[in-house]
């Protein structure tokens, strides 16, 4: 999917975009004393060194209200200004309603209809290009993209294999046509899942498969079951795809890239991402050591944060890399 296809039509541009995490830190120390494991074995294998966890009153809905509320003020525009609500999350507040109604009502964004996206961790990727379909139909002019998870909800506080990885969080970008001419905005975006894969990241119970039971509870299929290896290795291959066809469709050299913000998940996944795409280290950029794995959330906020400290500004060229349960994955070149 290129720009191509609308090439006489207006960009979309990210105006502005928000974070929200919870104020309660647990680093790799206090993981020690809940489960065998040191913080040794996770900064070696992973590079996460800390990670927020939020309180009982913190959902998905509520961080991503905090973060959606910034993005819009940051942008200077009004919630009744907003016409789509899109969140992306594999931890919604409940089956329904949609985490992005929730939002909706917090943020009192009454103009706007809403939905929720799930494609795991790939999901903040695949709904800014759900987004920024609206705005090239000319459908709507303002949409917010929100990506909010609360991973610590889902999560096996027993199973030291998957409760050291994630973490709590939420960002939102506010999307619109560039009517000035000047920017470039969404270039080239490439999206792929392929469902055989996946039992090797899930949450197996708790939908209609696996409806909850005191069994299904008692079983904890409640929780993320994760075979990291098998995620390994499909991770550095799919986004390693993804960012190249994105590349490629856009004519656009690696070496030309401002940034990489890839999905936060395992700084070894990045590095063999960054060796593999010919990237320089200091194209990268990574918040993993202080937030693990935000899923949805992860690149909305380190794109956040690339831009809160200097990393990245207007008319740089960046790109989007993700990969998650599905198997999901998506890359997404972008101008700032
Ligand atoms: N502390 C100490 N030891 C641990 C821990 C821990 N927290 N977790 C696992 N181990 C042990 C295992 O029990 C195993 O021990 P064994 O060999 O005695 O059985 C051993 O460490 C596993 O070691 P490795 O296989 O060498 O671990 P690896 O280098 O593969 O790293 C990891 C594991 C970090 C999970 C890696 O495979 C990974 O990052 N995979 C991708 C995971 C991922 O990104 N998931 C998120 C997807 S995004 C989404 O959609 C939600």
């Amino acid at each position: 999917m290129s720009r191509k296809a609308v090439a006489n039509q207006a960009a979309c541009v990210i105006e502005a975009t928000g974070m929200y995490v919870p104020d309660r830190v647990l680093n790799n120390h206090d993981l020690e004393k809940i489960v065998d494991t040191s913080d040794e074995w996770i900064r070696t294998r992973t590079g996460i060194v800390e990670r927020r966890i939020g309180e009982a009153s913190e959902t998905s809905g509520t961080m991503g209200a905090h973060a959606a509320r910034q993005a819009l003020e940051r942008a200077g525009i009004a919630p009744q200004e907003v016409d789509l609500v899109i969140c992306a999350t594999i931890t919604p507040d409940m089956p329904f309603p949609s985490t992005a109604s929730v939002i909706q009502a917090e943020l009192g964004a009454f103009n706007a209809a809403c939905f929720d996206m799930e494609a795991a961790c790939a999901g903040f990727i695949y709904a800014l290009q759900i987004g920024a379909q609206f705005l090239y139909s000319g459908t709507y002019d303002t949409v917010l993209v929100i990506g909010a998870e609360k991973m610590s909800s889902v999560l096996d506080w027993s199973d030291r294999n998957t409760c050291v990885l994630f973490g709590d969080g939420a960002g939102a970008a506010v999307l619109r046509r560039d009517e000035t001419g000047t920017r470039r905005g969404l270039i080239s975006t490439i999206l792929g899942a392929d469902g055989r894969y996946g039992s090797i990241l899930s949450v197996p119970g708790g939908g209609s498969k696996l409806p909850p039971t005191v069994e299904t509870v008692q079983r904890g299929e409640h929780f993320l079951k994760m075979s990291g290896a098998e995620v390994y290795k499909q991770a550095v291959l799919r986004m390693q795809q993804a960012a190249s066809g994105a590349l490629k469709e856009a004519g656009v050299a690696a070496g030309d890239l401002k940034l990489l913000i890839p999905h936060q998940a395992n700084r070894r996944i990045i590095q063999a991402l960054v060796d593999r795409l010919g990237l320089r280290d200091d194209q990268v950029f990574i918040n993993l050591d202080r937030y693990g794995n935000t899923s949805a959330a992860s690149v909305i906020m380190a794109l956040h944060e690339a831009v809160e400290q200097g990393a990245l500004k207007r008319g740089d060229l960046f790109m989007f890399a993700a990969f998650g349960a599905g198997l999901s994955w998506a890359a997404s070149l972008m101008e700032y």
